[in-house]
């Protein structure tokens, strides 16, 4: 184990991001595990805290958490790419305060005040924005969320134009520009529900089918130049060609959310096509991550950060790929919206790439921001098994919800006369459901494996000279 140091001082910076974002990581999980119980015991924690509020504080956690984690990896990489400080690290720790308050503030008003209320108390009858999904947050936190994302997008954009320009901090900044600006939408929300709809996939899909995987890639490619030292030309392609691929696929692809919302036919094809495409940039990330590995120059010491580097590459793959694909047609989805099968997909696509693809950059880069090249053996294997740990746990969740959702098709969908009520259906679900909260207990351990892998220190005999030195830097 070498002691280094990170390149430049401003990239500390991450070191917050990274373990707010961890720390809001567990509270998702904790309310993940809340919602799963309360699918089998209808009644627990009502009315203190009713389903539909433990679901807005789950997926509000998931997205400023993983929002969080985008801005440390990117003002960890950054400055490192464009061979230069940060333009302003007062701002970035400001920043970073402003969006944890806020965020904070926001999940406590969700808890403690009555959503009407909130809406009442904030604004809401002057510019309606809330109440969908995903974007509940009252109008104070969305005009937070857009002060903080131009602050961010200042200074990391201020960073590259005065230093070194790489392809892949240019993808990312792309990415990052888009999400922002995407995220405007969620201002436009119109009476009309078909256009209330549509304005609200522009966010949602465009998202996480769009500008985010721009960044998913960027993020990917700077992890394989560091840990495989393969040459930036040929990573460079392969980011060119996964973006191209994405955008290309993605954008029309939309048009699988416009089949049943009361859009015009012709996307019925469009949608079809575009988003049976769509598997391809996921695929490509997979052959990209195991062709760099495979042409490695040197065996990173970090063999943790390379591992979940891989692991989200074919985990996303699985999620948004695979299990996109196989509701995507239009005939298939007219049986599958809105069903266990969507839930399935939606967790194992949103683990496997963004999820993933976070911890893999907080792997590589905690280790240095504290002063070392790479974690101790003991700590990274302890990594390696919470990597796991969670990647198998999740599986058993979707494979639970995959089985729940074609049992639900099956006896609530298909049949044409004699199809079972709603409620029949969810009680004939139950074990699948109790599958799903095993799945979820054994993630939460995983995670705690995670966290509890950055507090050990190296075994006896790894304990050497230089181990014990850079262990005191840290
Ligand atoms: C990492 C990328 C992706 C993420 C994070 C993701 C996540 C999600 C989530 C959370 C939903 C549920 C939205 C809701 O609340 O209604 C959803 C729906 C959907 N996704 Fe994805 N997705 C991704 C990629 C894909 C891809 C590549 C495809 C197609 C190949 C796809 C196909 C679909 C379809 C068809 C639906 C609608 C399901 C329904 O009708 O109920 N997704 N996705
Ligand atoms: C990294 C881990 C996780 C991620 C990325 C995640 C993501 C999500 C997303 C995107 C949704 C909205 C899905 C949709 O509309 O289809 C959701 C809802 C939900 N999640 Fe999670 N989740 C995670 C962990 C968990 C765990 C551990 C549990 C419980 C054991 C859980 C239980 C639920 C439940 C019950 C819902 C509500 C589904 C519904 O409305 O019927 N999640 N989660
Ligand atoms: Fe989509």
């Amino acid at each position: 184990m070498t002691t280094t140091t990170v390149k430049y001082a401003s990239q500390s910076v991450s070191r917050l991001y990274f373990i707010g974002a961890l720390c809001l990581f567990v509270g998702q999980i904790v309310f993940g595990i809340t919602l799963g119980l309360q699918y089998v015991i209808g009644d627990l924690f009502f009315p203190a805290i009713p389903f539909n509020i433990a679901r807005m504080v789950h997926t509000n956690l998931l997205i400023v958490w993983l929002l969080m984690g985008f801005m440390g990896s990117a003002y960890y990489l950054i400055p490192e790419e464009s061979e230069t400080e940060l333009h302003s690290p007062v701002l970035a720790k400001a920043l970073f305060w402003i969006f944890l308050v806020a965020g904070a503030l926001t999940i406590l008003g969700y808890l403690l005040v009555p959503y009407a209320t909130l809406a009442a108390a904030t604004g809401n009858d002057f510019w309606a924005t809330m109440g969908r999904e995903f974007l509940e947050q009252p109008l104070p936190t969305k005009l937070g969320i857009v002060v903080v994302a131009l602050g961010f997008l200042f200074n990391v954009s201020m960073t590259v134009l005065k230093g070194r320009k790489t392809a892949i901090s240019l993808v990312l900044l792309m990415g990052l520009w888009g999400l922002a600006l995407l995220f405007l939408f969620s201002f436009v929300n119109p009476s009309n529900l078909v256009r209330d709809k549509m304005y609200w996939w522009f966010v949602v899909h465009l998202w996480v089918e769009g500008v985010w995987e721009l960044i998913l890639g960027a993020l990917l490619a700077f992890l394989l130049v560091k840990t495989t030292g393969v040459d930036r030309e040929v990573i460079d392609k392969w980011l060119y060609l996964i973006i191209t691929f994405a955008l290309v696929t993605g954008i029309l692809g939309t048009g699988h959310h416009f089949y049943f919302i009361g859009l015009p036919g012709y996307w019925q094809w469009v949608g079809s096509v575009f988003s049976a495409l769509e598997p391809i940039p996921f695929f490509a990330m997979t052959l990209f991550a195991f062709n760099m590995v495979q042409r490695r120059r040197r065996d990173h010491p970090n063999q943790a950060a390379v591992l979940w580097t891989v692991g989200c590459a074919v985990m996303g793959f699985l999620g948004a790929g695979l299990w996109g694909f196989i509701h995507t047609l239009s005939p298939v989805n007219y049986y599958t919206h809105g069903t266990q099968v969507t839930a399935a997909h939606g967790h194992l696509a949103f683990y496997g790439a963004y999820v993933m693809v976070v911890i893999a950059m907080i792997s590589y880069a905690m280790p240095i921001l504290r002063g070392r090249e790479a974690n101790p053996p003991r700590a990274q294997a302890i990594e390696m098994w919470s990597f796991w740990v969670m990647s198998i746990s999740m599986g058993v969740m979707v494979l639970a919800l995959t089985g729940a959702g074609v049992l639900q098709v099956w006896l609530q969908r298909m049949p044409t006369d004699g199809a079972m009520s709603f409620m029949a259906t969810q009680d004939q679900l139950r074990f699948f459901y109790w599958v799903r909260i095993a799945g979820g207990v054994g993630f939460l351990a995983g995670l705690v494996m995670y966290l509890w892998s950055f507090f050990v220190g190296p075994s006896a005999d790894e304990a050497g000279v230089p181990a014990a030195a850079s262990l005191q830097r840290a």
